[in-house]
């Protein structure tokens, strides 16, 4: 703990990751107020924020990143001292479908924030790059950098080289606030991670579909031939990432965030599969004889994969925890909440919001 009161935004705190860094942040910072701006799209779930949402310094706002008036506004009666925006639409198939409303949250979204503190924060060009006084954190993902070879790894250094919609948004993103610090001398920072995943994923993400649909003995889905590599970190870790680069990263600069855990997307459906034979007393192979072949996602990744020395050796942050039993602890969660699955999947998730904020 820091001692020091801050008054928190986050962006998208009521998404899958927004909403175990509000959590995190809440545990470890009681002294900081947080506010939780999220549009509540089909990805913003309050089920997700109901453990913290009656502390006294936490407040939630509905309301979009792309509403400058809005945004001015909280600014004005907030007064933040950090920002950390996780507000997006992030799921790549959908970005296929719908490419402009990826561009208007997040690039044009990310815009508006940006132009709020440039406003709001006295920046000059004596800025004090130690002293993180204000912080605009970015948090981004590692396909900005598109897909690797076998053998290669992605650093801070690679060329950017987005392959689909959602990535490009996010590579745009990623550009303008690297801007700010170069023509505003805003202070930022941006971390770039690989997949995450863990408790309140939105069930359209390759481990909580497989985990779901595996459960309701459904289809387990895998694009092409499901030798695509991704590599996987359990999202508290990539919370304490996020905190750790907050309060020891230089400002201005780009840190990756792995997991250390490179899978084949059918070698990690397959583990999946028998660890639920296992939880639900199926007989071995049961599981995995669900799995079906479909067509490929266009434009589809072949592999991520993160060097993350320069987080290990500038800011002391590896991955501690164990993959298989992280895993373990998520498909027991999925299988000891079925009321937030029930509601997600009927969609009733949106009645509570829809009655309490509107049509949105
Ligand atoms: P998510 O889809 O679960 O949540 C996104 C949240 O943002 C939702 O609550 C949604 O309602 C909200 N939102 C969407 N548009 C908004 C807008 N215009 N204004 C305000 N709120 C809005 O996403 P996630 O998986 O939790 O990802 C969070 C962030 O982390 C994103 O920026 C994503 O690019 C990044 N990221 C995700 C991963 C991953 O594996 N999930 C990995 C690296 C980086
Ligand atoms: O790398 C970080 C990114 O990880 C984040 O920036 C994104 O927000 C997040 O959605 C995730 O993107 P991916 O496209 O890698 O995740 P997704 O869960 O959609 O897919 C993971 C892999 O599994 C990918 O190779 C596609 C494949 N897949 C996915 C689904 C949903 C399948 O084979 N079948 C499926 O049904």
């Amino acid at each position: 703990m820091t001692g020091e009161k801050r008054t928190i935004l986050i962006t998208g705190g009521a998404g899958f990751i927004g909403s175990h860094l509000v959590r995190h942040w809440l545990k470890n910072y009681p002294e900081d107020r947080v506010v939780n701006l999220d549009a509540l799209t089909y990805a913003g779930n309050l089920a997700n924020t109901e453990d913290f949402s009656s502390l006294a310094n936490y407040h939630f706002v509905q309301g979009s990143i792309t509403d400058a008036d809005l945004i001015e506004q909280l600014f004005e009666k907030h007064k933040f001292d950090w920002v950390f925006n996780l507000a997006a639409e992030s799921h790549v198939d959908r970005s296929i479908q719908d490419p402009l409303s990826f561009v208007q949250t997040n690039v044009v979204g990310t815009t508006v924030l940006l132009n709020a503190c440039v406003k709001h924060w006295s920046l000059s060009n004596e800025m004090n790059l130690s002293a993180k006084r204000h912080l605009f954190y970015q948090i981004s993902t590692d396909e900005v950098y598109g897909s690797l070879s076998a053998g290669a790894y992605f650093t801070e250094g690679s060329k950017y080289a987005p392959n689909s919609p959602y990535s490009a948004s996010k590579a745009g993103a990623d550009h303008l606030v690297r801007a700010y610090f170069n023509t505003y001398n805003l202070p930022v920072l941006i971390s770039n991670c690989s997949n995450n995943f863990g408790p309140f994923q939105f069930p359209e993400k390759l481990i909580p579909l497989t985990i779901l649909n595996a459960i309701e003995g459904k289809k387990l889905p895998i694009y092409g031939d499901g030798k695509q590599m991704r590599d996987w970190l359990f999202v508290s870790e990539h919370c304490q990432a996020i905190d750790v680069i907050a309060h020891k990263g230089k400002l201005g600069e780009t840190y990756l965030v792995g997991g250390k855990n490179e899978y084949q997307n059918i070698d990690l459906v397959h583990l999946i599969a028998e660890m639920i034979d296992d939880k639900l007393n199926r007989d071995k192979g049961t599981t995995a004889s669900l799995i079906e072949f479909v067509e490929d996602r266009p434009g589809h990744d072949v592999r991520y994969a993160i060097d993350a020395s320069k987080i290990e050796n500038e800011l002391g942050f590896s991955p501690s925890q164990n993959f298989e039993e992280k895993l373990k602890e998520t498909i027991d969660w999925y299988l000891t909440n079925p009321q937030w699955i029930k509601d997600v999947v009927s969609g009733e998730y949106r009645r509570f919001y829809e009655l309490n904020y509107g049509n949105t």
